[in-house]
Order: C-alpha cells, then structure tokens, then sequence
C-alpha cells in the first residue's frame, strides 16, 4: 500500500535572468532527450519571452516548463507584470512565488507571495513558493522563526490549497554562492515545515531544498526524510549536470 504521504522527487531548475534564443535551443535539446529517475519529475522554469520556445521544443518530453514569478493580478493595468492565465496559455505547469531575489529586490511581502500563489492556482498552475532566513537572521538564531513567518499567509490558505502547492526552502546564504546548508540543517527546516503541513491535514506537499545544489552534494540532501527534491539555479544551465541531478 501506498502511503498517503507519498512524494515524487521534484527537480526544478530556476534559469534566473540567463540564455539567449541561441543558448536555449542547445540546451533544450539536450533536455528533451532527459530520461530522468522513475520516481522523479523534472521541470525549467525559463524568463517570460523564452517560454514559446521552451513550450515548442519539450513538448511531448519528460521535461515540463514554467515561470519564475507570475501576477497577484488576473487582469488590468499592471504594466510589466505577466498573468497566471498568460503563462497557462503557454503550457506552463510551473510558476515560482517569492523566490529570495523577488523578496528582497522588488519588495515581495509574504501577503504578496501568497496573494501570488493563488493567482497561479486559479490559474491551474502549481505554484513553487520559495522561503528562506537571510545569513544575519541564521546568525541571530531567527531561522523557524522567519520561515514560520513567510509561511503564515501560505498556510492560511488552507490544506486544499496547500496539496496543489510545491514548497521550497532556499537559505538566502546558500543561493549562488557555493555553500550549500548541510542535509542536516536542510533537514531541520523542512522537519519544521512538515510538521506545521501534516498540522494541517497537508503532509503531502512537496517541500524542495535550494541553494547551490550541485550532482555531486544533491544525493546527500535527497537522503532527508523531508527534502522531497531541489530547485537548482547555476547548475540547471549546463544541462549534464541538470540531468545528473534528475537521475539520482
Ligand atoms: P543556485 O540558485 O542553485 O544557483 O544557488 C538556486 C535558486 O536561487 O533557486
């Protein structure tokens, strides 16, 4: 028998703000040809312009796509900003809510990210919402306490809402520079999330780690009890080490 908390691994890679027409389409390539483990699914979340020709060259692959932020907003004047149903229309399965980098560069508050995730579900996309303590707040001792205050609003919305949601923890310290967290103090956090998921009736979500998440330290962090699969930045560009990481 199954367990009700079964996860299938996820790996997500975050291009960030990289590629060219050019750059991608060697890349997608590769990617189409991905063969990843039984028991994980793999999915890029590319920028906005680069999603038709990510939809054009992974569809029918093991390869699914997205974004990496998606509107509050269903509709309206809100010039720049990209409409959940925008990127359903472009076969996106994915949209990434408060990533570290919308966070702290473009002032997304926790009620922001949250308001986000819902826009992306109404939508019928899955929303990957990222959270994640700052060095100085590890420093300080305040880890559960940020992530439990990120989480509020994300939570409040309840176990239905929350089973169609993917998680990720992301150490800001951890994100681009070389340093992952260790499995253990992965392992900490995403204990702590599980617990205040399975709280709620919704101890199935997929709770991802990110930062600096390489094939050489992923299958160490896979070994967690609770870290069901990564969000990978650098290393999701060079598409060998991608699919490295995906065939764990
Ligand atoms: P990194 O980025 O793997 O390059 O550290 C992870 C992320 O920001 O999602």
């Amino acid at each position: 028998m199954t367990s009700v908390e079964d996860r299938a691994r996820l790996v997500l890679g975050n291009w960030k703000m990289h590629g060219s027409l050019a750059e991608n389409a060697a890349l997608l390539q590769a990617l189409r040809a991905a063969d990843p483990a039984a028991h994980c699914e793999i999915g890029v979340c590319v920028p906005f312009p680069y999603l038709a020709q990510t939809a054009e060259a992974l569809q029918g692959s093991a390869v699914s796509w997205g974004a990496q932020d998606v509107s509050a907003h269903a509709k309206g004047a809100y010039t720049g900003e990209v409409s959940a149903a925008m990127l359903q229309e472009f076969g996106c399965r994915w949209a990434l809510a408060g990533h570290s980098e919308r966070r702290s560069l473009h002032g997304e508050t926790d009620q922001v990210v949250a308001d986000k995730a819902s826009a992306a579900l109404q939508a019928g996309l899955t929303p990957v919402v990222c959270v994640g303590e700052s060095l100085a707040e590890r420093e300080g001792g305040d880890t559960l306490g940020v992530i439990e205050r990120q989480l509020e609003p994300i939570l409040a919305l309840g176990a239905d809402a929350l089973s169609r949601m993917v998680l990720a923890y992301e150490p800001v310290w951890a994100i681009g520079t070389g340093r992952t967290a260790t499995p253990e103090q992965a392992q900490e956090v995403h204990g702590a999330i599980r617990v205040a998921l399975r709280g709620l009736g919704a101890g199935q979500v997929r709770v991802l780690y990110g930062g600096s998440v390489k094939a050489a330290n992923a299958a160490s962090l896979f070994a967690m009890t609770d870290i069901d699969g990564a969000l990978v930045g650098g290393a999701s560009l060079v598409a060998e080490e991608f699919l490295r990481i995906a065939a764990i």
